[in-house]
C-alpha cells in the first residue's frame, strides 16, 4: 500500500504534532514527511526530530509582514517533502489566499473552539466570558477565510464551575488529540464524513 504523505506544520510545543506522528503506524492510510515550523526555537522540531520525522523552519521575523515572501521560502521545504495532506497544529501564521489555494482539499487545521463560535485568539478566555456550558475544538479544511472551511470534527468538553481558561484549554488539549488524528485517519483514507467525539 502506497500511504499518504503528510506535512504538519506548528509554532509551539507541538503536542498535536506528536498525537498526528504517533498516529500513523500499522494500518494507518498516512505517514510523516515532514515537520516544519515558523520559528527554530519550536519545542515540537525537537519532538519530531526524536521520532525519526524530517524537520525544517523558516523564520517568519526577517520578511517582516511581507507574508508572500515568507510563504515563498515557506513552500521550498514543503514542495520538497511532496506532501498529499498538510495538517496546520498550532501554526500560528495567518496564510494568504494564494498559499492555501494551492493546497486547496489537502489542508487541515485544528482550532480551540466549536467552530463557527470563537474564531481566532483567546478562545477559552472567550468561552467563559460568554459563560457557555460547553466548549471543544474542531478539526477544518483550510479555505481562504480565517479558521472557517468544511468541518471535518469536533470534539465536546463541558465548562466547569470555577474554570480558569488555563483549565479549559487544557481539557481541551486533551480531546484535540483524539479528534486530530481520528479526523486525519478517515481523510487519508478517503473518508470526509465529520467525526464527533464528546
Ligand atoms: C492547540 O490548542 C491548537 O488548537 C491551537 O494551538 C495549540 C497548539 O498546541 N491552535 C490555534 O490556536 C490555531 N489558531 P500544540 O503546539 O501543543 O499542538
Amino acid at each position: 500500500m502506497t500511504h499518504k504523505r503528510v506535512a504538519i506544520l506548528l509554532s509551539g510545543g507541538g503536542s498535536n504534532m506528536v498525537a498526528l506522528v504517533d498516529s500513523m503506524t500499522g494500518d494507518h492510510p498516512a505517514r510523516p514527511c515532514l515537520v516544519l515550523s515558523n520559528d527554530a526555537k519550536a519545542g515540537g522540531l525537537v519532538k519530531a526530530a526524536e521520532r525519526g520525522v524530517p524537520t525544517a523552519y523558516v523564520d517568519h521575523r526577517p520578511f517582516k509582514g511581507d507574508r508572500a515572501a515568507f510563504e515563498a521560502e515557506l513552500m521550498k521545504p514543503l514542495l520538497a517533502a511532496e506532501p498529499d495532506i498538510i495538517c496546520l497544529a498550532g501554526f500560528m501564521r495567518v496564510l494568504t489566499a494564494g498559499f492555501v489555494s494551492q493546497w486547496n482539499g489537502r489542508m487541515l487545521n485544528i482550532h480551540p473552539s466549536l467552530l463557527p463560535k470563537y474564531k481566532g485568539l483567546h478562545t477559552h478566555a472567550r468561552a467563559l466570558e460568554a459563560g457557555d456550558s460547553e466548549h471543544g475544538c474542531t478539526v477544518h479544511e483550510v479555505t481562504a477565510e480565517l479558521d472557517d472551511g468544511p468541518i471535518l470534527g469536533q470534539a465536546r468538553v463541558p465548562v466547569l464551575p470555577g474554570d480558569t481558561p488555563e483549565q479549559l484549554a487544557a481539557r481541551v488539549l486533551e480531546q484535540e488529540h483524539r479528534l486530530y488524528p481520528a479526523v486525519l485517519r478517515r481523510f487519508a483514507a478517503g473518508d470526509r464524513t465529520p467525526v464527533l467525539l464528546g
